[in-house]
């Protein structure tokens, strides 16, 4: 996809920056039902990318507009980071204010920073003067005793004094001790309306909600009243709702993408990644959902389960698969 609006435009719906899960090929499969999502990388460290060994910002040309999500706290190591982003023609660098895990506070990032707003300020401002595409942040509504209104809004108050006007909201605190990360995307509970309050304060930035969105209806009700929805596990673990939205919240005329049809789109570029020495379960554990609520669906998942991660495996198992959801 090449991006012909104002990235503004592909926010209406997103996609969550999901560790393990939103790699580049759940990316592409995503891409390849829906033209028009803002496709968001899992969160990638500093560290990572200035001193890992592997190369963590590759992605498919198709994925565009895709934006890399950084995790880190150092102004100058983050302004490095998304200098390399810009290089590497990712649209969007965001920053991770909303990671709960003990892993990311121990680096002194992700959720933690929101007691530190002007930090999260420098970074933002350390990176927005290196490049010219958006830098925006993603975080919560609070966390742990620090959860009023006026504790959000002047976390928004002080980062948006850099400029930055786009801003994602979880909306739900987190608890730094005690809950995991799983625990934290379940057990706060969702406060949509302190996020209809923010942009109601804040009309001039750009502020999509997430948390516990799933279907259209609901999007269609924050879409009342914000400029975009994120959205995280529904897209991943019922993937075939991607190939609606272009239709219900862009209003493109097309053709909805059946299930097979997606399949047969997939198999090319398993074919590439197969002959580029790859595995085939790396692609296929992203797309045991796509066939949620047919009859037959669970022996589509069961054989790609049992079958794909086995050495030799290639798109014949795909294809028996898919023949299997048939069989009585
Ligand atoms: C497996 C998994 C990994 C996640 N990894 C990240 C991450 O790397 N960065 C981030 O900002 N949020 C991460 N999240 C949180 C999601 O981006 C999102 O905020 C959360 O799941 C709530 O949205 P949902 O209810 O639509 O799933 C992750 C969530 C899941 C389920």
């Amino acid at each position: 996809m090449s991006v012909k609006q104002p990235l503004n435009h592909y926010r209406r719906f997103s996609i969550a920056p999901m560790l393990e899960w939103t790699d580049r090929h759940y990316r592409y499969f995503a891409r390849l039902m829906s033209s028009q999502t803002l496709l968001y990388t899992e969160m990638v460290t500093t560290g990572a990318i200035l001193f890992g060994k592997g190369d963590y910002l590759s992605y498919n040309e198709e994925e565009h507009p895709l934006a890399l999500q950084l995790g880190g706290s150092d102004p100058l190591a983050l302004a490095q980071c998304a200098k390399i982003a810009a290089e590497r023609g990712y649209d969007e660098v965001n920053l991770n204010v909303g990671c709960p895990s003990d892993r990311v506070q121990n680096g002194r990032f992700g959720a933690c920073l929101m007691a530190e707003p002007q930090l999260v300020a420098d970074c933002v401002k350390a990176m927005q003067d290196v490049v010219d595409i958006p830098v925006t942040v993603k975080t919560r509504i609070g966390i742990d005793e620090q959860d009023s209104y006026p504790f959000l809004t002047d976390f928004i108050d002080t980062v948006s004094a850099t400029g930055c006007d786009t801003f994602i909201i979880h909306a739900r605190k987190a608890w730094l001790n005690g809950l995991s990360p799983k625990e934290n995307r379940e057990i706060p509970p969702l406060d949509y309306p302190r996020v209809y309050q923010l942009k109601q304060d804040y009309s001039a930035l750009n502020i999509s909600i997430n948390g516990g969105v799933k279907t259209f209806d609901d999007m269609a009700t924050h879409l009342e009243h914000l400029d975009g929805v994120m959205v995280g596990r529904e897209a991943y673990q019922n993937p075939y709702m991607l190939a609606e939205v272009d239709q219900r919240l862009y209003g493109m005329e097309k053709a909805v993408l059946s299930r097979d049809a997606v399949v047969d789109l997939m198999l090319p570029y398993i074919e590439r990644h197969l002959q580029q020495g790859g595995r085939l379960n790396h692609i296929t554990r992203h797309m045991t959902g796509l066939y949620q609520g047919v009859a037959g669906g669970r022996r589509w998942r069961r054989y790609l389960s049992e079958n794909a991660h086995k050495a030799g495996a290639d798109c014949e198992v795909v294809l028996a698969a898919r023949a299997s959801i048939q069989q009585a």
